[in-house]
């Protein structure tokens, strides 16, 4: 915990009660930081307990053992000052008055960190206009469609210039194009802000699209926490499709065995074809030699293309079978 960490959040453990039921531990240990200007993502299928720990973090809801600081000021501590640092578009809430006009929530919820409508105009008008809001600016949010209300919900969260901000499933309920378009806008924001953002999604795309670091929560513990690049680089470079000449030359399955475990090799008329897995990335040079000592004549490598969901599926697969700590992630 220091001053240069935007948020830290150490063995944070909430058990929800409810009369004649058992526990449900919806976040078991987790602990994660984030840095001024980063952007993180949270992914985890439902009930993985992202809104529970972002609600932890707001000081909404008391975890039941772990600390959380915000700018090296502990949450609990320093309740509700803390509050000036961040702000929140949370999941199923009403985030907004849906009586007020779309201009008059964002004075409202600026207003509430003292930002002076003044002085921000140009920045509110700008958001407005990123958000492709203008012609909704004076109409009551009740008369919004859904992905507008979002839109305006995210708004006021950047209104308030908080350099802290939470958004918990943005795009949950929107159609494919309105989500696709405040992906972009955030992504766009991201890059032009100094502001850390936490975003969280059950959809491996909108993280992928959205943030530079990771943290993938299942049943309520963190099973990764790395950078997204990384992550599919890692991935990425580990699945290898190569095409040889037929005949299958001697001894080539006896000589990768050993060393490629899972290395599926089927030969065809005219070729053979290898799908191999490698373990580190420099064991593409040890298939290579093992490929020209036994005469194999190469027609084609292709690696094949990952994406976030592959490597989520992996990991949660690996983590089932209880050996991702093998892996450097
Ligand atoms: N108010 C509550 N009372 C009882 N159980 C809850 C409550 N809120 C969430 N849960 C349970 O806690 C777990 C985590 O939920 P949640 O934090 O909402 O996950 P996520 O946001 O990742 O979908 C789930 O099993 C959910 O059913
Ligand atoms: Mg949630």
């Amino acid at each position: 915990m220091n001053e240069t960490t935007a948020l830290d959040v150490r063995s944070v453990s909430k058990t929800y009660w409810e009369r004649g039921k058992p526990g449900v531990r919806a976040v078991d240990d987790v602990s994660f930081s984030v840095a001024p200007n980063e952007v993180v993502g949270l992914l985890g299928p439902n009930g993985a307990g992202k809104t529970t720990i972002i609600k932890c973090i707001l000081g909404i809801m008391r975890p039941d053992s772990g600390e959380i600081s915000v700018f090296g000021q502990d949450v609990q501590a320093h309740y509700p000052r803390v509050l000036e640092k961040m702000s929140a578009v949370l999941e199923g809430s009403r985030n907004l008055y849906w009586r007020l006009t779309v201009w008059e929530n964002i004075l409202f919820f600026s207003g509430l960190n003292g930002i002076s409508p003044r002085e921000n105009r140009e920045y509110f008008e700008y958001l407005i206009q990123l958000f492709s809001l203008q012609d909704k600016r004076d109409v009551q949010v009740r008369k919004l469609s859904q992905g507008m209300k979002q839109k305006t919900s995210v708004i006021c969260a950047l209104a308030r210039r908080t350099p802290l901000i939470f958004l918990d499933e943005p795009t949950l309920g929107l159609d494919v194009e309105t989500s696709l378009e405040l992906r972009h806008v955030l992504r766009q924001l991201a890059q032009e802000e100094n502001r850390t953002i936490v975003v969280s999604s059950h959809d491996m795309d909108v993280i992928q699209d959205i943030c530079q670091r990771v943290v993938i929560l299942s049943s309520g513990r963190v099973i990764v926490n790395d950078q997204v690049n990384h992550l599919m680089q890692l991935f990425g470079t580990r699945a290898y499709r190569i095409v040889l000449d037929a005949p299958l030359p001697p001894g080539l399955e006896e000589a990768l065995t050993p060393h490629f475990t899972g290395v599926v090799i089927t030969p065809h008329d005219t070729d053979v074809e290898l799908k191999v897995d490698l373990a580190e990335r420099d064991d593409i040079y040890l298939l290579m030699d093992i490929l020209r000592n036994t005469g194999a004549i190469i027609n084609e490598i292709s690696h094949e293309e990952v994406d976030l969901e592959r490597v989520f599926l992996e990991i949660v697969r690996r983590e089932r079978n209880g050996y991702v700590s093998g892996y450097s992630l």
